[in-house]
């Protein structure tokens, strides 16, 4: 099949400032010889994370959705040292490619992977009082996106960025009538955000190497 100018376009991009160091290559090389679903953000997206987290001066990050914490090596990445990840994943098989990646990288004092469903874990996340978090990028199952937004909207400080992997699917999003439960679930939260006066948001489609998808991009409003 011949390559798009969109995956040109991708590679072009990654060569110049999507380079993975070496704990990166060994997180994504590990995650995908543990036969994990190959559905890791790509290095383009992960530096795109970065920049972001930088940009709102994160600290506190909170992650829906680990995988092999190939995503959360690139936000950690973004902290200063005394920065802190909390992720969440539902998958023990998960969580522990996550937590060798994690350890491997370094970075075992900085993230921390918290099992359970998120749903279950996000209440517990607000009875701790843990200060509130300045950024939270959700990647986990997508039927209770909205839901995860909400939370986000909860744990998180005003001028927060929250970002939401997975919102336009192949363009499949134009057909949300459609019965494929993940496009409904983005499609809610898409809607949902067109309503909300407390927060601002866009979405930024991705097309590159991997798929034709997109990212929600909302900041808390002060
Ligand atoms: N952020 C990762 C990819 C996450 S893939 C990266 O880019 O590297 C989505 C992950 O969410 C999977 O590991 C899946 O097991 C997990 N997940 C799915 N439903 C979940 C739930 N209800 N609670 C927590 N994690 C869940
Ligand atoms: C799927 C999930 C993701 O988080 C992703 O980035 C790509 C695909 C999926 O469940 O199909
Ligand atoms: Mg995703």
């Amino acid at each position: 099949m011949e390559t798009s100018i969109y995956e040109k376009v991708d590679q072009y991009i990654a060569d110049l400032l999507g380079k993975e160091d070496e704990s990166l290559k060994s997180a994504a090389h590990f995650t995908e010889s543990s036969k994990l679903p190959p559905i890791s953000i790509t290095a383009n997206q992960g530096k795109f994370l970065q920049v972001m987290a930088m940009a709102c001066g994160a600290k506190r990050i909170l992650e829906i959705g680990t995988l092999g914490a190939y995503s959360t090596i690139w936000l950690a990445k973004a902290l200063p040292p005394d920065g802190k990840i909390i992720s969440l994943e539902y998958d023990p098989k998960h969580a522990e490619v996550a937590r060798t990646n994690i350890k491997n990288a370094g970075l075992s004092s900085q993230i921390e992977v918290r099992l359970g469903k998120a749903l279950d874990l996000l209440p517990l996340i607000e009875k701790e009082k843990l200060p509130p978090f300045d950024m939270i990028f959700i990647d986990a199952d997508k039927q209770p996106y909205a839901e995860y937004f909400e939370w986000a909207v909860k744990l998180g400080r005003p001028g927060a960025l929250i970002i939401a992997d997975n919102v336009i699917r192949a363009g499949r999003i134009l057909n949300p009538e459609a019965q494929d439960e993940n496009v409904q679930g983005v499609h809610r939260l898409n809607k949902m955000l067109s309503g909300r006066e407390d927060v601002t948001a866009t979405i930024v489609q991705n097309v590159g190497s991997k798929e034709h998808d997109g990212m929600a991009i909302a900041v808390i409003n002060k």
